[in-house]
């Protein structure tokens, strides 16, 4: 509920036409200043100001990311919903709506492409540099751990990479899938299972942004060090979860939040790590519950990077994403 004044002023908010598109966008995912900036081609000082009112007015929330801010649409508030109800009365056929979403669509494309260029220089050499900022032993047994004595049917690894997870729980499922974009991570993927004898295990070439209910149903949905190279980790759970089965798992292994800036211009990072709000927040409007959360500081590492493990359950009870089901 709010009073008079204050429903005109978020009224107002949105009702500017650069102000509308910026919902329209951010209703498809979270998106950084920069990007906002490149989709509406228009100066980033006049884009943060129609960000910063929207902002005001409740309507999204901005969250600070090393040298980047990245805004969504806020999840809980009734101005959310509001936001949300305008957007969902906007003709996406309209032309500017349609350009704009265009717009959106080429600029993940050329960042899909920076990180497969990333990916295919380092799938040979994958392996050693994996663990560089890493505990991985620690996490590794975590990740066994957080499976437990189950036998599931069907194992997803969501960008697999040279298929080290696979390998990992080998012996935990009936028939395992490791999906990657890099023909070059995969290419080392498929070599590794042949040199461990694991014949159960399968790797496809494929956009974990696309999975649908035919990769799975799956038991278990693993997601290991794949997050942080997308500007909305929330999209990558919502799309996977149709993959899941009722009452299935998802294990999701990332960095704490940090401030290593470098891992973005050198190693194609995106997300400066992932917080545990973030985590509930994308979960919950996933479908999903996190169960369980585990955090690995790595004292050793010069870089002081924590990992953390979650564990996420499928509620199916659906939040809301602008995205279709
Ligand atoms: C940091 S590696 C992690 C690999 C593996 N999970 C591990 O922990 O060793 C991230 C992987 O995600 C893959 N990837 C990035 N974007 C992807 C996309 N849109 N669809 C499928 N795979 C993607 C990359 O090709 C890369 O192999």
């Amino acid at each position: 509920m709010a009073g008079l004044d204050s429903l005109v002023n978020v009224l107002k908010a949105a009702g500017e036409v650069t102000r509308l598109r910026l919902l329209a966008l951010l209703a498809a995912g979270e998106l950084s200043v920069k990007d906002l900036t490149e989709i509406l081609d228009q100066s980033q000082p006049r884009v943060s100001r129609h960000l910063k009112l929207l902002a005001e007015a409740g309507l999204i929330v901005r969250h600070a990311e090393g040298a980047w801010a990245y805004f969504g649409l806020s999840d809980d508030s009734e101005r959310a919903v509001l936001a949300r109800h305008l957007v969902d009365l906007l003709d996406q056929d309209d032309p500017q709506v349609a350009d704009d979403m265009l717009r959106l669509q080429r600029v993940r494309e050329g960042q899909r492409e920076q990180a497969a260029a990333y990916f295919a220089e380092v799938a040979g050499s994958w392996d050693a540099l994996r663990n560089l900022h890493v505990p991985e032993a620690a996490v590794e047994a975590a990740i066994l751990e957080a499976v437990g004595g189950r036998k599931l049917d069907l194992l997803l690894d969501l960008g697999t990479g040279t298929g080290r997870m696979l390998e990992l729980l080998a012996e935990k499922y009936q028939r395992g899938v490791g999906v990657d974009s890099s023909r070059e991570m995969i290419a080392v993927a498929r070599a590794k299972l042949v040199a461990a004898n694991i014949s159960h295990a399968h790797i496809r070439l494929g956009d974990i942004t696309e999975i649908d209910a035919h990769a799975g149903p799956a038991d278990l949905i693993i997601i290991h060090q794949v997050l942080h190279y997308f500007d909305d980790p929330g999209n990558i759970l919502h799309t996977a979860r149709r993959a899941l089965k009722p009452g299935g798992e998802m294990i999701i292994v990332d960095f704490a939040p940090h401030e290593l800036e470098f891992l973005r211009t050198e190693n194609a990072h995106r997300r400066l790590g992932l917080s545990q709000v973030q985590m509930e927040t994308w979960a919950r409007s996933a479908g999903l519950d996190v169960t369980g959360f585990r955090d690995f500081p790595n004292k050793s590492g010069r870089e002081n990077l924590t990992v953390c493990l979650w564990t996420l359950k499928n509620t199916g009870d659906l939040g809301r994403r602008s995205n279709n089901e």
